[in-house]
């Protein structure tokens, strides 16, 4: 007897089961405490980013069904190279393990995947599954997600200084056209718009180098939920509580 596969429909662009006015078009997420989610339960600290591997998934389920045009993930900074290198072997070996479970319902929610950061860096395997992936979902136009990967604010803007400076030298640009549109151009953010609103999990405060440049105007949102506890319910709590918020760009 055959067996009857089911036939995925991928998801056409606005076809989306919420439906939430006043989204933020583009959020960002610094997901914090997978350490302490597992020392808490007495294990060992990798057992926090395994549990927080299957959180992004829903993360991106959740902030595609809300219509969200931009999700970008903090998954590894500059300064985490300076972890234990078990640490960040394990951490390396997430992006594979990732993308063999979940990629099926990425395209199936027609995802498009992206990176910002230094991926030349990566171990070989971590690039080349991520490069797959982008390949895989290159044709998709619903929600891009985004993933920072040794990826760190000052490092970026420093690079698209050098790069300007370098544009500059080759007549490709003057100082007097230069303005903040052009310079964004040269970060790899490229023409993403800047977050509406970055969450960071765990209690802390701060942006630890994450999208300088890009959260001059973005609303922040903490919570003291560990990232491995994270899921929809309070993604949802971030999301109403940015409906309040008024922006005002420093105008009345
Ligand atoms: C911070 O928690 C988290 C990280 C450095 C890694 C985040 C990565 C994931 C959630 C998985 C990424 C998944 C993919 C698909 C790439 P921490 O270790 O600093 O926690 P602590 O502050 O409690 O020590």
């Amino acid at each position: 007897m055959s067996m009857r596969i089911p036939f995925l429909k991928k998801k056409q662009k606005n076809e989306k089961q919420d439906k939430i006015e006043n989204v933020p078009k583009h959020v960002a997420i610094i997901m914090d405490g997978n350490g302490r989610w597992a020392e808490k339960k007495g294990l060992p600290r990798v057992a926090g980013h395994k549990e927080g591997v299957h959180v992004v998934n829903k993360i991106v389920r959740a902030a595609s069904n809300a219509n969200i045009e931009v999700l970008t993930l903090f998954a590894f900074s500059t300064e985490n190279w300076k972890r234990p290198k078990s640490e960040v072997d394990f951490l390396m070996k997430l992006p594979k393990e990732f993308l063999h479970v979940y990629l099926p319902e990425i395209m199936e929610n027609n995802v498009k995947i992206n990176t910002i950061g230094d991926i030349e860096e990566l171990p070989k395997h971590a690039k080349n599954a991520f490069e797959y992936a982008m390949e895989k979902t290159k044709n998709n136009d619903g929600m891009i997600l985004n993933f920072a990967l040794n990826y760190g604010g000052r490092f970026e803007i420093l690079q698209a200084i050098k790069h300007l400076v370098n544009d500059m030298e080759t007549s490709k640009i003057s100082s007097e056209a230069l303005d903040e549109k052009i310079f964004s151009r040269y970060l790899y953010t490229n023409d993403f718009r800047d977050p509406d609103l970055l969450i960071r999990t765990s209690g802390e405060k701060r942006l630890s180098n994450f999208l300088l440049w890009q959260c001059a105007y973005t609303e922040l949102w903490f919570t003291d939920v560990l990232w491995p506890d994270f899921d929809e319910q309070v993604f949802h709590e971030a999301l109403n509580e940015y409906r309040q918020r008024q922006r005002r760009y420093g105008g009345l």
